[in-house]
């Protein structure tokens, strides 16, 4: 038995930024517990697949490449669309029935390109919903972001939100104040405010405010105001069922164009935000799950959470139909 009995939650993952993906050109990409391929066709849509192609296993996205809105095996050169259906085969009259490839839908959402995410191949059953700072010329519209890969859960990153005592042992907020949470169908939200420390200010520390929106088990998003207004979105993209690729990006409120000492500034803020994340990777990477914690009066709301979380499990239900 592992450290996690949760396996890969149904919901939408973060893949990569928009940009990370040029027209006609694919990434592969080892996430969800599988091999994939991400594509973007000449019409600028973009497409994950199963990397691996059904005539005699090669990897579509070593050594494949886009043609049109299709990718093109390396190793005879069949074709697949972003449907995952093979619509060419170059030296074959009939394409056999039965060639294709799992495909997983995508969405492209605030500069990010997201994948759903259900084991058995069930449709999305909510949106990823657009955040108004990204197009807001007050803000700067490009996310600086950083990356990592932990070895934990996205449901145990999620249960951080509300677990109000750590924020004072980890994150050296005293006392926090303000906290709130409401869970809803698809999405928990959550706030807390308090002082925290902030070597890069010269008064050495932030009265912020926090308001987060967890969309599923794969995605938040983090609204602060405190010295500066920041909205921080974060992607818990499995790799497996107990490592995570996280990916943290940040957009302030600094204008589109700030000058080089705003910019400047606004980065050493924004590292110190992302050490603020990394203050909880030790405790994750080393806890396990505790099925049935042993909880007191101060604790957040967890068993709130979980019950909330588990709607994203996979099922249970043996009769669902097998992958591909
Ligand atoms: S292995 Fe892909 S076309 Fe042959
Ligand atoms: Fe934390």
């Amino acid at each position: 038995m592992g450290r996690f009995p949760f396996g890969i939650a149904r919901g939408w993952y973060l893949l990569a930024y928009g940009e990370e993906l040029a027209r006609e050109s694919a990434l592969p990409l080892e996430r969800l517990g599988r091999s994939l391929v991400l594509f973007r066709g000449a019409s600028g849509e973009a497409h994950l697949l199963d990397a691996h192609c059904p005539h005699l296993g090669a990897h579509l996205g070593i050594g494949g490449r886009v043609a049109g809105n299709t990718i093109q095996c390396p190793f005879h050169g069949w074709r697949f669309g972003g449907d995952g259906d093979c619509k060419a085969i170059p030296y074959a009259k009939r394409i056999p029935s039965g060639a294709r490839i799992r495909s997983y839908p995508v969405a492209e959402r605030n500069g990010m390109i997201f994948a759903w995410y259900d084991a058995a191949g069930a449709a999305p059953d909510f949106e990823i919903p657009l955040v108004a700072e990204w197009d807001d010329p007050e803000w700067l519209g490009e996310w600086l972001s950083c990356e990592w890969t932990v070895r934990t859960h996205p449901q145990e990153m999620g249960e951080n939100g509300i677990d109000w005592p750590h924020f004072e042992t980890i994150h050296r907020i005293p006392a926090p104040a303000d906290r709130r949470w409401e869970f809803r169908d698809h999405a928990y939200c959550w706030q807390v405010g308090g002082t925290k420390p902030a070597a890069s200010l010269e008064s050495g520390q932030d009265e912020i405010l926090m308001y987060g929106e967890n969309w599923g088990l794969g995605y938040s998003w983090l609204r602060q105001r405190g010295h500066y207004e920041t909205l921080v979105a974060t992607g818990m993209t499995p790799i497996d069922e107990e490592t995570t690729h996280v990916r943290m990006g940040v957009l302030g409120r600094i204008g589109r164009s700030p000058s080089p000492a705003a910019r400047a500034a606004f980065e050493a803020y924004v590292r110190e935000h992302a050490l603020f994340a990394e203050a909880d990777f030790p405790i994750w990477e080393n806890k396990r799950s505790r099925e049935r914690p042993l909880l007191c009066d101060g604790d957040g709301p967890i068993a709130e959470y979980r019950r909330w979380a588990a709607r994203f499990h996979p099922s249970p239900n043996p009769g669902a139909p097998t992958e591909a």
